[in-house]
C-alpha cells in the first residue's frame, strides 16, 4: 500500500524537500535507510509547461511526491498532467506556498502565495481537476494565529488532501524555533491531516509529536541531511557510519549517473558535521574540483 491506508492518504514520516540537497540520489540514499516518503523540491511549473526542464526523478524511487512552484493555476494544471504522464512512480503533488527566497517570491510563488489564499485555492482546484493523485500544500504560519487559521481553512476548502505546516513565519526564515503549539491548534481545527514540520531531530521526537496529537505525520529536513539514518531510528551516527554513508551516496550517484559536483560537496559537508576536524575537512571538500577528490578526502580523513 502506498500510503498509510487508502482512506488516509498522507505520509506518516517523510523527508522534507530541500533545494539542491534532496535530489534523486539523496532521496534514494534515505529511501534505502527507511525514509518511506520523499518530495522532489521546487519544480517550476512555467519551465515544465515550456518543456524546459527534465524533472529529477529516478525510476528506482518509490513513494515520491513532486513539489511544484509557481503562481498560475492553468500552468499547474498542465504541469501536473505532463509530469504524471511521464513519471509513473510518483504518488502525489505538493504546492510550495512557503519558500521565503526573494527570487521565488518576486514571481508571486512560494510564500508570496500566503497573502493570496484564494489563489492557493484556485491552484489546488486546478491540480485536483488534472489528477486523481493526492494534492497537498506546504506552507508556513503567520505571527497572528487568526490569519494562519484563515489561510489553512481556505486550503482545506479547496479539497487539499493534507497540509504540511512548517511552524515558522516567513520573516523567521530558518532561524528561531518552530512553533509546535500553532501546529497543534491547526490539527485540532482542521479536518484534513496535518503534517508537522520544523526542528525535529530524531524519529522518537517525531513519534512523540504524533502520539501527543500535535500532528498526524512528521516531515524531517535538516536533521536528515546530517543523519540520513534518522528514519531507521538512529539518533547519533559515528564517524565510521558517516564515512560509509558518503561512500554509499557516491555509489548511488554513480549508479544513476548523477554527477552534480555542488550537490556532492554540500551533502558531504553536511554528513561530516560533528566529526573530528569537521571544519577543516569541510574547507578541504569545498576546494575540491572533482567528486573523486572529495572521496579521497573522506577515505583518508574519516576513520
Ligand atoms: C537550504 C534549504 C533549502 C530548502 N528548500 C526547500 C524547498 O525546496 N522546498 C520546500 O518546501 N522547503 C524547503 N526548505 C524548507 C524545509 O523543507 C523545511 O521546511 C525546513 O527546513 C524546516 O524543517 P527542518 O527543521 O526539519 O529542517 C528548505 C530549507 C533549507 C534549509
Amino acid at each position: 500500500m502506498m500510503y498509510i491506508s487508502d482512506k488516509m492518504k498522507y505520509p506518516l514520516f517523510s523527508l522534507a524537500p530541500i533545494h539542491e540537497y534532496t535530489n534523486s540520489g539523496f532521496r534514494l540514499l534515505c529511501q534505502r535507510h527507511k525514509a518511506k516518503y520523499t518530495f522532489v523540491p521546487l519544480v517550476n511549473t512555467t519551465a515544465v509547461c515550456k518543456g524546459k526542464i527534465k524533472v529529477d526523478i529516478n525510476e528506482m524511487e518509490k513513494n515520491v511526491t513532486v513539489q511544484l512552484s509557481g503562481s498560475k493555476p492553468e500552468e499547474f494544471a498542465e504541469a501536473v498532467k505532463i509530469i504524471e504522464k511521464k513519471y509513473k512512480n510518483i504518488i502525489g503533488f505538493n504546492l510550495n506556498a512557503g519558500c521565503p527566497s526573494y527570487t521565488t517570491m518576486k514571481t508571486g510563488a512560494g510564500s508570496a502565495l500566503m497573502k493570496k489564499p484564494e489563489q492557493i485555492f484556485q491552484i489546488v482546484k486546478a491540480c485536483k481537476e488534472s489528477t486523481s493523485l493526492p494534492v497537498s500544500v506546504k506552507s508556513r504560519i503567520f505571527s497572528e494565529y487568526k490569519k494562519t487559521l484563515e489561510l489553512y481553512r481556505k486550503i482545506e476548502d479547496a479539497n487539499t488532501d493534507y497540509v504540511i505546516v512548517h511552524g515558522r513565519t516567513v520573516k523567521q526564515g530558518y532561524a528561531g524555533k518552530a512553533d509546535w503549539e500553532v501546529i497543534k491548534e491547526l490539527k485540532n481545527e482542521l479536518c484534513i491531516p496535518v503534517i508537522g514540520n520544523g526542528d525535529i531531530k530524531t524519529l522518537k521526537e517525531g513519534k512523540e509529536k504524533i502520539n501527543d496529537r500535535y500532528c498526524d505525520g512528521v516531515m524531517i529536513g535538516r536533521a536528515a541531511l546530517e543523519n540520513p539514518l534518522i528514519f531507521e531510528g538512529k539518533e547519533k551516527i559515528n564517524e565510521k557510519q558517516k564515512k560509509k554513508l558518503i561512500l554509499e551516496y557516491y555509489e548511488i550517484c554513480t549508479e544513476i549517473g548523477q554527477n552534480d559536483m555542488n550537490n556532492f560537496k554540500i551533502v558531504s559537508a553536511q554528513i561530516t558535521k560533528g566529526v573530528r576536524n569537521a571544519s577543516s575537512i569541510r574547507n578541504e571538500i569545498m576546494k575540491c574540483k572533482t567528486i573523486d577528490a572529495i572521496i579521497k578526502i573522506i577515505e583518508n580523513e574519516l576513520k
